[in-house]
C-alpha cells in the first residue's frame, strides 16, 4: 500500500502512515502562475494499492479540483485501486433540495469522485449518515465520537452534574451515540431555526436534561455562531460551565474569534481539517483522528 498527502492534508497522511509504519509516498504539485496544477507521480504505482488524504474545506472547489488530478496521475500510471481519504467531504450540507429552485451539490460531487476513478471513499462524520447511499463506490463513514468519549472519560465529568448536548435536531443520533458511550451521560437537545434566506440562526427550545456542565456536540464549526448561540441559550436555561466537541473545525470567517470570545470554556475539534496556525485560540485543542483512521486501514488494507 501506498500514501499520499494532498496539500490540505499532508500532516494527517503523514501521521497515518506513521501509524502504519510505511513512508508516506511523494507526489509533485506543480502550481502554475495562472494557480491551474500539474500533478506527477514520482514514484511507481503499478499494480498498487494507493491511499490519497485530502480534506475538502476552504477552499473546497480548489481541493476538489487537486484531487481529482492526483487521482487520475495515479490511475494513469498503473494503480490498481485507489482510495480516498476525504476527512472532511465539502458540499456535505447540500445533500437535498432545501428551497425550490436549488440543486443538489453533493450529488455533482459524488459523480466526479466517481468518474476519475476513486475506488472507495474513507470519510469522517457525514452531516447525514444517508449520504453515503447516494454514491456507487463503497463509503466508509469512520467517527470521531470515540475521541470524544475518552477525552470526556479522561476529564472525569459525571454523569450527574454534565449533559450532552445538540445544538440543532439534525444531531440526535450522534448525542445519543455518544451518551451511550459515557454509560448514558444525560442529554438535551435544542430546535434550531436558521433562516435559509438571511442565514440567521435563534434557538427556539430544548428538550431533555440541561445539567450544570454542558458539553454541546457538533458535526462541524462554520462561522461558529451555532455554538454561540447554544452557549448563551444552555446559560439561560441554568448551565454553567460550556465546553465544545465537533468534528470538523471548517472555521469560516471570524468564527475563531467568534468562539474565543464566547461563554464555552473550551472548543475540541478535530484534524480532519487542518487548522492554520493563524486560526489557532487559546480555548482550542484538537485531538487528532489519525489513530481512527490507521485502525480502518489496517483492518481492511486491501478492499
Ligand atoms: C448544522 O446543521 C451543522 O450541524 C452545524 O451546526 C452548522 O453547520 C454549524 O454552522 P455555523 O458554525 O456556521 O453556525
Amino acid at each position: 500500500m501506498k500514501i499520499f498527502g494532498g496539500s490540505t492534508s499532508y500532516k494527517l497522511a503523514r501521521k497515518v502512515a506513521e501509524k502504519l509504519k510505511i513512508k508516506l509516498s511523494s507526489l509533485e504539485i506543480h502550481l502554475f502562475p495562472d494557480e491551474e496544477k500539474r500533478v506527477r507521480c514520482v514514484e511507481k504505482v503499478l499494480g498498487e494499492h494507493c491511499v490519497v488524504v485530502q480534506s475538502t474545506s476552504i477552499n473546497a472547489d480548489k481541493n476538489y479540483m487537486e484531487l481529482f488530478l492526483i487521482v487520475d496521475a495515479l490511475k494513469r500510471n498503473g494503480a490498481k485501486t485507489v482510495t480516498a481519504i476525504i476527512p472532511y467531504l465539502g458540499y456535505q450540507r447540500q445533500d437535498h433540495i432545501f428551497r425550490e429552485g436549488e440543486g443538489v451539490s453533493i450529488e455533482i460531487i459524488i459523480k466526479l469522485l466517481e468518474s476519475v476513478g476513486i475506488d472507495k471513499i474513507i470519510t469522517f462524520d457525514l452531516h447525514s449518515v444517508k449520504i453515503p447511499e447516494l454514491f456507487r463506490v463503497p463509503v466508509v463513514h469512520l467517527s470521531a465520537l470515540s475521541l470524544f468519549a475518552n477525552k470526556i472519560k479522561q476529564n472525569q465529568w459525571s454523569n450527574t452534574d454534565t449533559s450532552l448536548i445538540s445544538p440543532d435536531m439534525g444531531g440526535i443520533r450522534r448525542i445519543k451515540i455518544l451518551s451511550q458511550l459515557l454509560n448514558g451521560m444525560p442529554y438535551a437537545i435544542i430546535e434550531k431555526n436558521r433562516n435559509l434566506a438571511s442565514g440567521s440562526i435563534s434557538m427556539i427550545r430544548a428538550e431533555g436534561a440541561i445539567k450544570r456542565k454542558a458539553i454541546i456536540v457538533d458535526d462541524m464549526i462554520s462561522t461558529g455562531i451555532t455554538i454561540a448561540r447554544a452557549a448563551d441559550f444552555l446559560k439561560k436555561k441554568g448551565a454553567e460551565e460550556m465546553f465544545v466537541f465537533a468534528t470538523h473545525p471548517v472555521f469560516s470567517g471570524n468564527a475563531t474569534e467568534i468562539l474565543q470570545r464566547s461563554i464555552v470554556k473550551k472548543v475540541y475539534v478535530t484534524d480532519t481539517i487542518d487548522v492554520a496556525s493563524e486560526k489557532y485560540f487559546p480555548k482550542l485543542e484538537v485531538l487528532s483522528v489519525a489513530g481512527v483512521t490507521a485502525e480502518e486501514m489496517r483492518m481492511h488494507p486491501n478492499d
